[in-house]
């Protein structure tokens, strides 16, 4: 009995060696891993060292995604939570502002150079200068080809945000809310660069069923103007495709968002939040 016993015991003490030792080389292949895996990435112009173990954690819950995504998508914090952890954002009168759920503008910010818009408009609406001048000759080009757009609805303070935000609570749940419209402070709208667009005739809801609309898929980047919350990329703008919702960027920036078929959220990463942190 006593030697069943001992050999019991001996065997026990062999099975938790063995197991210690998997454990530990587990552990240490895990870690030689994930070294290499952020030595790949730090070859990444936008990768930031503040962020190592977030990428690390994002890539095992989103294997699918290249190195590139990887980075891109943590910097933007879409390893958290809407609205957690937001900031307010910096470039402020600049073409390429970003306002997301994740960065605001204050209460009492009020665009420089808003202009009224003059042609193409349903009703007393406002655009940064620059945007509004692009947006109309963007409409006349429009109007030669014997279509139509017309803004409605461009410039929104804090507060018409607000209300906006908080009539749809009265009919809809917040979670469904959050999904087509940005809290107060959060609304691209307040940059003065947003316009919202139908054709005069069909909804705004249907504006991708319209002529006006392929024509705009086909030529607004040239007027410097993008399609911000396109189709299949809720998860990185935070919101349901919208056909109508327009934003100046310029000609530069919204011909290489077209050409790569990329976020503006993406491309401020890429080329605009590195170059104030990091350079
Ligand atoms: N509908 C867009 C997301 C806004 O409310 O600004
Ligand atoms: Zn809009």
């Amino acid at each position: 009995m006593k030697k069943i016993i001992f050999i019991l015991v001996v065997l026990l003490f062999v099975f938790i060696l063995l197991f210690f030792f998997w454990f530990y080389k587990i552990r240490d292949e895990e870690k030689y891993q994930n070294k290499k895996y952020i030595k790949t990435l730090e070859k990444i112009d936008y990768y930031i060292p503040q962020n190592e173990q977030r990428y690390i954690n994002y890539k095992q819950t989103h294997f699918n995604l290249n190195d590139e995504d990887i980075v891109t998508q943590v910097n933007l914090n879409l390893d958290k939570d809407f609205y957690t952890d937001t900031m307010e954002t910096p470039y402020k009168n600049t073409n390429y502002i970003l306002i997301n759920k994740f960065y605001y503008v204050d209460k009492e910010y009020v665009p420089e150079s808003l202009e009224e818009i003059t042609i193409c408009t349903k009703g007393s609406l406002y655009l940064v200068e620059e945007a509004k001048i692009q947006f109309e000759k963007m409409c006349q080009d429009v109007q030669k080809e014997n279509l139509k757009i017309r803004a409605i609805s461009a410039y929104r303070d804090y507060t018409y945000q607000l209300n906006l935000y908080n009539k749809y609570l009265v009919h809809d749940t917040k979670k469904n809310v959050d999904t087509y419209s940005a809290r107060a402070g959060h609304s691209e709208h307040q940059s003065g660069l947003t316009v919202d667009l139908d054709n005069t005739v069909t909804d705004f809801n249907n504006f991708e069923s319209t002529d006006e609309f392929l024509w705009l898929e086909e030529n607004a980047y040239k007027y410097g103007f993008i399609l911000r919350y396109p189709k299949n990329k809720e998860k990185i703008t935070g919101y349901s495709y919208e056909a109508w919702h327009y934003r100046y960027v310029g000609e530069n920036i919204a011909s290489y968002i077209k050409k790569h078929n990329i976020t503006f959220d993406e491309y401020y990463v890429r080329f605009i939040q590195n170059k104030v942190n990091y350079s």
